[in-house]
Parts: C-alpha cells; structure tokens; sequence
C-alpha cells in the first residue's frame, strides 16, 4: 500500500486517498504495458459531451468507482458517466474526477493523468458538486508519464509525491510546491488562433513579440495536449495555461469541464502561490451550473495571469 505521511492527510479522508493511490498503481502499471495490456486507445463510444470515449477512460473510470466503493464516498461524478453515481449511503464525501485526463495521448506514449475533486457530500448528488470552487476540501492529480506523480492539496499547500515503482509506495518529495511568480513559457492550442477574442489574441502576440514588445523577454511556447500535464509542468517551472472561450460552436466556454478539470486544477495552483481564473474572475470564486458544464481557464505564474485579466479591461 501507498506510503504517504499521514500526518499531511486529513484522517477522515484517508480511506479515500488510499483508495485514490493504489487504483492509480494498478493504473500506472496498465499504462506502462500500452499496446500489450490491450488497444487502450480504441474508441468505445462518447461521454455525456460528445467526446469520444477511449477503451482506457471506460477502465480507468470502472477502477476508480470500484475502489471507492466503502471509503466514505457518498456520490461519485466522472466525466465519463452522465449522472452522479450513489456509492454509499452513509458516506459523508463527494467525489469528481476526470479519471483519465489527456485520452488523445495515450496510443503515443504522452504523459496523461487521472484528476479528482472532493466536497462533502450535500443532500443530493448534484448538489454535491455545483457548488463555490472554494468549497472544496481536496484536489489533486496523477500523472502518469515517465515518473507516475501525484500532486494534492488539502488547503494548506500543494504536496508532491513520486510514485516509487519498486516499493509501490508514492513517496513525499515536496510538502509544498511553489509556482513561480514570473513566467518564461506559455500554452494554448495554437491551431484555435483565427476563433480567439482580442483580449486572447492580443496576449498571445505579447508573448511572441518577446524581448522586442512590451514583455521586454522571450516567451517560449509548449503545448502537450494534456491538462494534467501542462499543470505539472506550470506548477514545477511556472508558465501561463490558456484554455479560452472561442468562435468556434460548442466553445462558448471553452472545452474544460469546470467540476473534475477546472475547479481542482485552479485550487492545487492557487495553494501552490499561482492564480487561476475565467480569464478575469478567480475559479474559486466561481460556481458550476451542471455538472459537466465548461468554464474557460487561464492559469499558472501569478504575474501573467493578472496582465491576461488587465487586458480583458
Ligand atoms: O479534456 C481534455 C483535454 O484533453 C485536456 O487534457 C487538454 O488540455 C485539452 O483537452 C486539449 O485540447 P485540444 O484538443 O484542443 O488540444
């Protein structure tokens, strides 16, 4: 079983975490075997949004739930089920989750991630979750890339665990991660240019501009293509993340899902010293609507995200 300092761990959320680390394990070792382990990037249907739905979401989605059942899990919220899913009656927690993060890279070998979110458990299991991002009690994510990496917060800090392959143990590396407050790098899909709006549009040739423009330094650009990797990467090195409302139909908000991608994303950046908003509204300031709602998201070095919020005026 996992090793993590349980003097860092809220003890009634224990079971949970537990529950958390060794699915991502056995998840880790699925991942790591690619091909041989089956054809997990298959496409087997669509969520709920009318994404496509890969062999190894539906798995990873099948584990979780599995492994939650009994650890004080009252409603569970996937990205890659439509309603919230009762699994304990008696269960005082709420938990969301992107349980595979990134799917387009699986079949090339690209870090990808399992994302979650918890609440306590409201009346109903809706309710549950649309709720003030600031309510959240925990938020972290998996990476599975050449180190399996968890990163977690339960409003104190940002905590960073590497998963030790031959202990099967994650093991604390950092008890509070810091992001810096300038940044040397940005990320957005660039192919989206022609749809962005002017205040998008007018940051990004900021960037490019480099040393020559207002910045007054060279920007480098990344984009992996994977949330849960482009935050590890941003909370490590700092760097700014946009995922922006845009022209294109059906991304009037953007294509993040605000309960199981935006919301814990914004608050393990915010406990690691970096901002996280809409664009201009902080996302803990925020409440979701439904359930599988999106939210456009900017995030990361503090210092960008505030010159991004500056030039939507
Ligand atoms: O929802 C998921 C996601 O795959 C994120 O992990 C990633 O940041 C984004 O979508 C990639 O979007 P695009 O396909 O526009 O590059």
């Amino acid at each position: 079983m996992p090793a993590i300092d349980p003097a860092l761990i809220p003890n009634a959320l224990r079971p949970i975490i537990d529950a958390l680390c060794a699915t991502s394990i056995d998840l880790s070792r699925v991942i790591a075997r690619g091909p041989l382990a089956g054809k997990l990037g298959a496409g087997v249907g669509e969520n709920s949004d009318g994404d496509q739905q890969k062999a190894l979401d539906v798995m990873a989605d099948e584990m979780f739930e599995a492994a939650l059942r009994g650890t004080g899990v009252r409603y569970y919220a996937s990205e890659e089920q439509e309603d919230v899913v009762t699994l304990d009656d008696d269960g005082g927690y709420a938990l969301a989750t992107d349980p595979l993060d990134g799917s387009s890279n699986i079949d090339v070998n690209v870090t990808i991630g399992t994302i979650f979110s918890i609440f306590e458990a409201a009346d109903n299991g809706e309710a549950s979750f649309l709720r003030k991002s600031s309510d959240q009690i925990a938020a972290g994510y998996i990476a599975y890339g050449p180190q399996t990496l968890l990163a977690m917060t339960f409003g104190d800090g940002t905590q960073l665990y590497v998963l030790d392959p031959e202990r099967c143990e994650f093991v604390l590396v950092e008890a509070r991660m810091t992001l810096p407050e300038a940044a040397k790098e940005f990320s957005i899909n660039a192919s989206n240019r022609r749809h962005w709006t002017p205040p998008i549009l007018a940051y990004v040739e900021e960037c490019e501009r480099g040393r020559d423009g207002a910045k007054g330094k060279d920007m480098n650009f990344r984009w992996v293509g994977s949330l849960v990797a482009e935050t590890h990467r941003i909370l490590t090195r700092g760097g700014t993340f946009l995922y922006p409302a845009d022209a294109r139909p059906n991304y009037e908000n953007g294509r993040l899902r605000m309960v199981y991608e935006v919301g814990p994303m914004a608050f393990l950046v915010e406990q690691a010293g970096g901002k996280a908003t809409d664009g201009m509204d902080p996302i803990l300031s925020l409440t979701a609507e439904a359930l599988h709602e999106r939210r456009p998201f900017v995030f990361g070095s503090a210092e960008e995200v505030e010159r991004i919020a500056a030039l939507h005026g």
